[in-house]
């Protein structure tokens, strides 16, 4: 709803103004990642856009919270809503005003380069932490900015490729994320670069405008990915409002600092995931001639502006508070924020720590006090922050492993990087996982002196990293460097050797039966030590749970190259339904482990299950462990299914709970399911709940499943 007084301003500005408003421009400042110039004289304020979902990425430092994947495997969206509030606070100390953020594409492929920006292979996680991230940043007067719509599950020619994909499916597992971040209340939402079905997303008229607009009642504004808007007139017909970064790659040059002269577009090496920076201008270049030659209605133009001042007004950037102090035209008195606090620092450690997932332990963890350890792993001396590309953050401060098991340990404690560090692969240092490690300025190691290491104490702790960077997807889901050689040689040397998984999602793990425990921390960001420590001496249970099925590479559905990563231009989801542990249901296959899947350090027993009603399931669920510990009550539906056009899951994640339970301590769960936990999408008749008997199963992962109830719909 458009308030009176946008109105009134829409009226007042002329044409070319209007225009001003619906396209980037260089930051005066150049502290953001995007910025739109004001209207002074209507005391329209200039206005920041800054990355990312895992911290706020201007010149300055800000604190570099863990990966999407980790806040995801603590499967409480409580969690998610806390971090959108800091992630909000932290964007307005930077003079931030939009925060492009959540990433929630959904995990189609193990390798896609950004699953670490996103959250999971299910749409019902997907979904429920992106609402509770938006409501978070929102919750700040933040501009929160839901990405990539849609169906941009990979990196490999993003800017091009076209994703065929049912409409079912899209329905079912694509867009439901998106949903639920727009009903939460994002202010924005940012078009992808690829195709859907051959259509370019910043020009899908249906997308953007039936769907987004009309049936989901979308008011914020759409904006282009940067440098992905392919046309003026298609684009602004069909539901873009806002072109990013809005300035031509020359004007991004001299921004850069970079002499114009000395961009040659010709010899710009587009690199397979980069987009073309010379469409950058086309709305300041050629918006007003397309609207006063009718091929853009004024109207149109008006709604585009409409929707952005809309926005702003929202989060108070218009009138006497205006945006952020820094943008200067309409600062007001700015906005406060706050930024590398106590409290920050404390909630990107608990995250890094509800969000580690214990999926093997034969009881050498939690480590006693006084063991003696021995950390090993070629980057052992840092803190994994993120991957490569628009999500790094640089943070105040950071502790890596080494740092927190010393800081933790009671006994003596012993390092050895045994082969030569991994490099972080970054987007713009040449691309692949390959180029990056191959020198390195360490000093001399070897294999033999982790051996060493190993041989001479109580526990053996290897931390492994892979690469995964933004416009590249990873050609294998094998571990980078010789780390497979390590952990094997450590294993032999020592039967009480634990691994951690610092990776963007599932990896290869040949040495798995070889060792004592693995726990997977995606991710960690700057509380990387401190968290893994307060996981492995037992200070917090390791809470989290897989938010994507580990399974050996060639078991995913995805396995043909039409399918991924594409042929002659098109990607083809022709495994439709069947994504991540729904594809390993429906054919039985086995996973590593499975989706959902983590261990505690205490145990549970679940009783009495039962339908309260017919869309709500309690269970009782005891710690019957002689610790405290984190469990998540995963709730499984398989419906009746009327139709036979496309294969069905067996079953279908409906809702979850996270909770946490002393020693001996019971308590009664109610898991709420809605009504898409039930139905199916039909092409004619929408959402569609079949009559019969829907069998909720209830357990600790979608292959632990332990009482089941029936729902008659
Ligand atoms: C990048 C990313 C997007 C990011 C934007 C600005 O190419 O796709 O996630 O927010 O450009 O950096």
């Amino acid at each position: 709803m458009t308030s009176d007084a946008v109105e009134r301003l829409v009226s007042d500005l002329t044409l070319e103004e209007k225009v001003q408003l619906t396209h980037g421009a260089a930051d005066t400042d150049g502290t953001s990642t995007g910025f739109v110039p004001g209207v002074e004289r209507l005391g329209v304020p200039g206005v920041r856009f800054t990355d990312g979902p895992l911290g706020v990425r201007t010149d300055e430092p800000a604190t570099a919270f863990p990966a999407s994947m980790a806040l995801a495997a603590s499967f409480d969206p409580d969690l998610a809503r806390e971090f959108g509030e800091a992630l909000g606070r932290e964007a307005k100390a930077r003079d931030q005003d939009v925060l492009l953020g959540p990433g929630l594409n959904l995990v189609r492929v193990p390798h896609c380069g950004r699953n670490f920006e996103y959250f999971s292979e299910d749409p019902v996680v997907t979904g429920r932490f992106a609402a509770g991230v938006v409501e978070g940043i929102e919750s700040e007067d933040v501009v929160a900015t839901p990405k990539h719509f849609v169906a941009n599950n990979q990196e490999t020619a993003r800017a091009s490729v076209s994703a065929e994909v049912d409409e079912r499916v899209l329905r079912e597992l694509y867009l439901p994320g998106f949903r639920d971040a727009v009903d939460a209340g994002a202010g924005a939402v940012m078009s992808s670069y690829n195709r859907v079905n051959g259509t370019y997303m910043s020009e899908h008229e249906r997308l953007l405008g039936a769907v987004l607009k009309d049936e989901w009642g979308f008011d914020g504004m759409v904006m282009s990915d940067w440098f992905g808007t392919e046309s003026v007139v298609d684009a602004a017909s069909g539901g873009l409002d806002l072109q990013m970064p809005g300035i031509s790659a020359e004007d991004l040059f001299e921004s850069m600092g970079m002499p114009a002269d000395e961009f040659d577009p010709g010899g710009f090496d587009y690199a397979d995931g980069m987009p073309d920076p010379r469409t950058g201008g086309l709305f300041r270049e050629r918006l007003a001639d397309a609207v006063e030659a009718g091929e853009v209605p004024e109207s149109r133009l008006d709604d585009m502006v409409a929707r952005y001042l809309t926005q702003l007004e929202r989060h108070g950037l218009l009138g006497e508070r205006g945006a952020s102090g820094a943008n200067g035209e309409g600062g007001g008195d700015g906005r406060e924020g706050a930024i590398d606090t106590p409290e920050h620092r404390d909630l990107a450690e608990r995250i890094a720590v509800r969000g580690t997932v214990l999926l093997e332990n034969d009881g050498v963890l939690p480590l006693a006090d006084d063991a003696d350890v021995a950390v090993i792993g070629p980057n052992v001396e840092e803190a994994i922050l993120g991957g490569g590309g628009s999500s790094e953050t640089t943070p105040f401060t950071e502790t890596s492993p080494v740092e927190g098991v010393e800081a933790r340990a009671g006994g003596d404690v012993s390092v050895a990087r045994g082969i030569p560090r991994i490099e972080d692969v970054s987007l713009f240092d040449g691309f692949g996982p390959d180029d990056a490690d191959d020198e390195d300025d360490s000093p001399d190691v070897s294999i033999d002196d982790a051996v060493a290491a190993a041989e001479d104490v109580d526990v053996a702790v290897v931390f492994v990293r892979d690469q995964a960077t933004e416009a590249a997807d990873r050609e294998t889901l094998a571990l980078p460097g010789e780390q497979d050689e390590l952990v094997e040689a450590v294993a032999a040397a020592n039967d009480r050797t634990v691994v951690v998984l610092n990776t963007s999602g599932p990896v290869e793990m040949p040495w798995r039966e070889d060792l004592a425990a693995v726990l997977a921390s995606w991710y960690p960001g700057q509380a990387h030590g401190d968290a893994a420590a307060t996981v492995l001496y037992g200070d917090s249970d390791p809470g989290g749970r897989l938010p994507v099925t580990f399974a050996p590479e060639g078991e995913y559905p995805a396995n043909t190259e039409r399918r991924f990563p594409g042929v002659d231009g098109e990607v083809h989801y022709e495994e439709g339904l069947l994504v991540g542990y729904r594809h390993f249901d429906a054919t039985d296959a086995d996973a590593t482990y499975p989706f959902g899947h983590g261990r505690s350090y205490a145990t549970f027993e679940y009783s009495d299950a039962e339908a309260v009603d017919d869309a709500t399931v309690e269970v009782t669920v005891e710690n019957t462990g002689d610790r405290a510990g984190r469990e998540v009550v995963q709730a499984y539906v398989d419906s009746p299914d009327a139709t036979d056009e496309l294969e069905r899951p067996p079953r279908e994640l409906g809702g979850f709970v996270a909770l946490s339970l002393d020693p001996g301590e019971s308590r009664r769960v109610a898991v709420d399911l809605d009504e898409r936990a039930f139905g199916r999408y039909d092409e004619s008749d929408g959402w569609t709940v079949d009559a019969g008997e829907h069998v909720v199963s209830l357990g600790r992962s979608a292959r632990d499943l332990r009482l089941d109830v029936s729902i008659d719909r």
